[in-house]
């Protein structure tokens, strides 16, 4: 499955190091046969310790190092993380909070990502490492920074932001028009009346807020843009991405910032160990949904991962013996090109201190060190290279310009996720709390458990080819999203909507005539009004199911009923338009309900899982290869006629099955 293109390693953080240590540390990433080291990520103070003077030195002695040990190098710009010197020289360069108060230094992000002195000084950084390193023979990948994702309300942005609705509104009329200004009187004169929505009296305008998380994604794309245009003005085949940081708070258009790497890349921390084997499958599909429809065939890299623990409500839960391989392999099986981890060695101090590593504080004579090399060993294995070591002068291919599906086979089941919907759910005040990107994962929980194997797309994608696809809670749609919809169900796809869809245009602007606005038509249902439930209860549907978190009082006056509240009014309904189908879920369901529901669609669809009938917690990835087996539990299982032992992932080479068929009749 993976290809000799591989990456396997970890962020390496010399500088914290005596120079002793890095040999140690280059003997064990032999010996774990890492192929990939991110450096330089929060080097600035030593690369540059005071305005343009530079101390190149270390660093040369790393990336030599890294190269004489045939490890490919990640190469960072440290621009996440300004010096001392920097913020001194430009207090105006600190990011300043919601409330006006300016962050002092002492962290990491302190900046303001449209402060000129702050860009000018990371452009220079960047530029030079750039014209140092960009033919180093150990030099893989460049990674740009680490994690946009900071938020800013100062002046520079204050400034920077009314440019940005200058070009995207055109007048002050028409940006007056699309905030609903003369709701509460918030008409503005002119373009120098606005600010960013810093804090205020009472509930702030949501048009205003979801602009300026836009404004934010555009502002560090462009930070980011300028930094991977200085590296490739110097070496134009140089390829460039930064570490995506997933999450409802980051301001980050993933989906658009994909067309502007190299090779998507993204972190990954799930939030609690149970749920690491789903939170993965989600991000992993995700992150695979964003390669492939910015038309990098699918192909991404889980940049970092924790080995050793997952956060869990601030209680670091360790990880069980075994589940460092099967989660990387699960990864690089939803096509990864590889599993970097945060971080090699783990610090002795600084804030992290306590974070795992793969070399931890009582040394490499460890249990975790032993799987990672076991890991290594197998990543080797599986990608087919010779027992022996990358030799030094053997060049490592970039994983890019695969042929779509080259790393893992599409889906037939697609999930739509845009983050900007989770944006507008979160600027606007909703008749109850509503978790856009929760709803999503439980949807795809769903879908993963019964073992289809999903796509999670962005509105941007291609979606023929899917039989079913699912839209949870896509509150915002714009035309152009809901013309997608209802070509896809036209042309025959079978389509999930759930409550809270096509509620609002771009600009959060109610769509009228009853609800669910955009898509009413196409699913012939007619929603008066909503009637969100308290946490902790819920509602019997007459199939049994148990409605939660949401219910609403419709009408279905062009599609048929499939379930019912218990009044007898449409709770799901079911609109047929040729062989196409649209389905419309007025309600939050619970997971076996969810799962009953999805499989009846699923199946009535032509659509099957990888391997029907797997247990639960055992998952099975298609690749262009084979199938993966991933057992996620306890006990041993008979799969296909293997032994699959507790907690261990195994190959199926040229094993197809169901998708053999589906292959010759795809699309629908
Ligand atoms: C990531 C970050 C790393 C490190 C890690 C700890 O989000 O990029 O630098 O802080 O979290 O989990």
């Amino acid at each position: 499955m993976p290809t000799n293109s591989t990456f396997y390693g970890a962020d390496w953080n010399p500088e914290q190091w005596p120079e002793p240590v890095w040999a140690q540390d280059l003997a064990l990433m032999r010996e774990a046969r890492v192929t990939a080291a991110t450096v330089g990520v929060f080097s600035w103070s030593r690369l540059e310790p005071s305005p343009g003077a530079y101390d190149f030195g270390w660093l040369d002695r790393v990336l030599d190092g890294l190269h004489s040990h045939g490890i490919g190098a990640v190469l960072a710009t440290p621009t996440a993380s300004p010096p001392p010197w920097f913020t001194r020289a430009h207090p105006d360069a600190l990011a300043t909070r919601r409330d006006g108060v300016r962050l002092v230094h002492g962290s990491r992000d302190t900046y303001c990502v449209n402060a000129p002195a702050y860009r000018a000084a990371s452009l220079r950084i960047a530029t030079a490492l750039a014209v140092r390193y960009a033919r180093h023979p150990a030099l893989r990948l460049w990674h740009v920074h680490n994690e946009y994702g900071t938020w800013c309300f100062c002046d520079h942005c204050a400034r920077a932001f009314r440019t940005w609705l200058r070009e995207r509104h055109g007048t002050i009329d028409a940006l007056n028009d699309a905030w609903t200004a003369d709701f509460w009187s918030q008409c503005h004169g002119d373009w120098s009346e606005i600010l960013p929505p810093r804090a205020t009296q009472y509930l702030g305008n949501p048009a205003h807020e979801l602009d300026y998380r836009r404004f934010l994604s555009d502002s560090m794309l462009a930070a980011y843009t300028e930094q991977r245009d200085a590296i490739k003005a110097v070496v134009p085949d140089a390829q460039v991405t930064t570490n995506f940081v997933l999450g409802g708070w980051v301001p980050v258009d993933h989906a658009r910032w994909s067309r502007e790497v190299d090779l998507v890349a993204i972190d990954h921390y799930p939030s609690t160990l149970d749920g690491v084997p789903a939170q993965s499958a989600f991000a992993a599909d995700a992150a695979r949904g964003w390669s492939a429809a910015a038309g990098h065939g699918g192909r991404w890299l889980l940049m970092e991962h924790a080995p050793g623990h997952v956060a869990e409500q601030g209680i670091q839960r360790r990880k069980p013996p075994g589940m460092l391989a099967r989660i990387a392999l699960a990864h690089v099986a939803r096509g990864s090109a590889g599993a970097m981890y945060f971080q090699w060695r783990a610090s002795r101090g600084g804030a992290e201190q306590w974070h795992t590593a793969l070399v931890a504080h009582p040394g490499p004579a460890t249990r975790l060190f032993a799987e990672a090399v076991a890991l290594g060993n197998r990543l080797a294995a599986t990608e087919g290279r010779a027992p022996s070591d990358r030799s030094a002068d053997e060049k490592v291919p970039f994983p890019t310009g695969e042929p779509a599906g080259a790393a893992t086979a599409c889906g037939e089941v697609a999930v739509w996720f845009d983050e900007t919907c989770g944006w507008a759910v979160g600027a606007s005040h909703l008749p109850a709390p509503v978790d856009y990107q929760g709803i999503v994962e439980d949807w795809h929980r769903a879908l993963w458990r019964l073992g289809y194997q999903v796509d999670v797309v962005p509105p941007s994608a291609a979606l023929d080819g899917y039989r079913v696809l699912v839209v949870p809670a896509a509150y915002l749609l714009t035309d152009e999203s809901a013309h997608t919809l209802e070509r896809y169900v036209r042309e025959g796809g079978h389509l999930v909507v759930t409550y809270l869809s096509g509620i609002v245009d771009e600009h959060l602007r109610v769509r009228l005539g009853g609800y669910p606005g955009a898509l009413r038509d196409l699913l012939g249902v007619h929603v008066d009004e909503f009637d969100p439930l308290p946490p902790g209860t819920a509602v019997t549907l007459d199939n049994g199911d148990r409605a939660t978190a949401w219910t609403e009082h419709l009408t279905a006056p062009g599609a048929a009923v499939h379930v019912s509240y218990p009044d007898g009014r449409p709770a799901i309904t079911r609109r047929e338009h040729g062989t196409g189908t649209a389905h419309y879920v007025s309600c939050g369901l619970d997971e076996t309900a969810t799962a009953r529901l999805l499989d009846g669609v699923c199946a009535a669809a032509g659509a099957a899982p990888v391997l029907p009938g797997l247990p639960d917690g055992v998952e099975a990835v298609r690749t262009a290869d084979g199938v993966w087996l991933f057992n996620h539990t306890g006990e041993s299982h008979d799969i296909a006629g293997r032994a699959l032992q507790p907690g261990t992932a195994m190959e199926l080479p040229a094993f197809s099955g169901h998708f053999t068929e589906i292959a010759a009749t795809r699309p629908r």
